[in-house]
């Protein structure tokens, strides 16, 4: 269970960076161009936060099921200090629930907006600096933070 949730997890990242990337693309040429805020802008904005919830349950199950959180919980005051489990433990973890809530304001808040320009631009800021929380938080093969591979096998 544990080694499919981490695999689902690490792959999803793909999909979640796609979407999120798409949907800054989208709003991006909406806002500069003063272009109508279409069915396709709509469903952009809808799809990209739910793939970040699903990604989000994924992680919870992970969080809860992994053998690295579990011990760095058993004995938290002492290592606390080791980067390498505080990493997953609270950076990874407050990084990434924080782009998820500020996707999740972004895209209801946008829904709410008006004007087309407005929900472009709300869509493009609050994504984007969810984007770069993303960015910063993945242990990327290249990262000075935390380092996984590209892509985990089954
Ligand atoms: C957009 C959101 C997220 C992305 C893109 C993401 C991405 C990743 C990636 C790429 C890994 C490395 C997987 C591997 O070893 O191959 C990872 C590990 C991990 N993630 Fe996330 N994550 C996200 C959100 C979360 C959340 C919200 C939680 C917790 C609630 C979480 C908990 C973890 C844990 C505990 C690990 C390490 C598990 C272990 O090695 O035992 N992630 N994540």
């Amino acid at each position: 269970m544990y080694s499919t949730v981490l695999t689902l997890h690490s792959l999803f990242r793909w999909l979640v960076l796609l979407s999120l990337g798409f949907a800054i693309y989208r709003a991006y040429k909406g806002y500069t161009s003063k272009s109508p805020f279409s069915y396709l802008d709509n469903k952009v904005r809808h799809w990209t936060a739910t793939i970040a919830h699903i990604q989000l349950i994924l992680g919870i199950l992970v969080y809860i099921k992994s053998p690295i959180i579990q011990y760095y919980f058993s004995d938290f005051k002492n290592l606390v200090s080791d980067w390498n489990l505080t990493f997953y433990g609270l950076f990874h973890f407050i990084l990434m629930i924080g782009a998820i809530v500020l996707i999740t304001i972004g895209s209801a808040k946008a829904k709410r907006k008006k004007t087309a320009r407005e929900k472009f631009k709300t869509i493009l800021v609050t994504y984007s600096i969810a984007l770069i929380l993303i960015f910063i938080a993945i242990p990327w093969p290249f990262s000075p933070l935390a380092n996984r591979p590209y892509i985990r096998a089954f």
